[in-house]
């Protein structure tokens, strides 16, 4: 059975249609990469996906349940469906440690020792248990990257999103980001990327879903994507690799 399901979801803003029936499904450790120009809707589709925006039609079936119907927990969704943003949304007044155990608590009630033990696995995971200490500020873009990564693997999230998780980054700091979703792809993390970095996403993707105007122009494993690429996806790749 597919962890997730997505079926017809469309979604406008002041009228103007930003996704018009896009449909895919998500198998368990699966990573699906979303492609698409600037404006195509990749965005807003992740954002509709962990319900941070309310799609106007459609489903979003999750573990068997349709998200998108009534007496949902939100929160509850979202940390199932975690999301890693471009901009790493870290609290900057917490050290890294405490940006780790603040949803655990809050949201999973766990246990302050349970909390702080999974953090620091996480943390260790990432390359970054020696910062725990350290606040947000001291830490380079990529670190603060790798922090939010942790943070979200605390949640024990079913899926993780990832918008753009480099694009903030010195092309020096996109590797080590890189590389930790690789060791979290190996690992089996299921996970949905959209990312303008077509190298990597040929390498981690085992699905791609190229999106056109908030259309889903073409959508399949990687290699058959890429292989036998649509008039309009060859065309965006011709742009993106210069
Ligand atoms: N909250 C909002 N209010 C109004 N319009 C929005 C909102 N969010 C997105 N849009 C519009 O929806 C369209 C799709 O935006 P979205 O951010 O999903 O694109 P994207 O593919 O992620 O682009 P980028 O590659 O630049 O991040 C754009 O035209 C954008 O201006
Ligand atoms: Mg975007």
């Amino acid at each position: 059975m597919s962890v997730l399901e997505v079926r017809n979801l469309s979604k406008s803003f002041d009228g103007e249609e930003v996704l018009r029936d896009v449909s895919f499904d998500l198998e368990k450790g699966e990573c699906l990469v979303i492609l698409g120009n600037s404006g195509s809707g990749k965005s807003t589709c992740l954002r509709c996906i962990n319900l941070l925006e309310h799609p106007d039609g459609g489903e979003i079936i999750f573990q068997g349940q349709n998200i998108l119907g009534r007496h949902v927990d939100e929160n509850k969704v979202r940390s199932r469906i975690n999301m890693v943003f471009q901009s790493f949304n870290l609290f900057a007044n917490m050290s890294v440690l405490d940006n780790c155990i603040i949803a655990q608590r809050k949201v999973l009630h766990r246990s302050k020792e349970e909390a702080k033990r999974i953090a620091m696995e996480n943390l260790n995971k990432v390359g970054l248990a020696e910062k725990a200490k350290a606040f947000p500020a001291s830490l380079s873009g990529g670190q603060k990257q790798r922090v939010a990564i942790a943070r979200s693997l605390c949640m024990d999230p079913e899926i993780l999103l990832f918008d753009e998780p480099t694009s903030a980054l010195d092309p020096l700091m996109v590797a080590e980001v890189c590389g930790v979703m690789a060791k979290l792809r190996e690992e089996g993390v299921t996970m949905v990327l959209v990312t303008h970095q077509i190298e990597f996403a040929k390498k981690i993707a085992s699905k791609t879903m190229f999106l056109y105007s908030g259309v889903v122009d073409c959508l399949g494993p990687t290699n058959e994507i890429f292989g036998n690429p649509t008039p309009k996806f060859k065309e965006f790749l011709a742009v993106e690799l210069g």
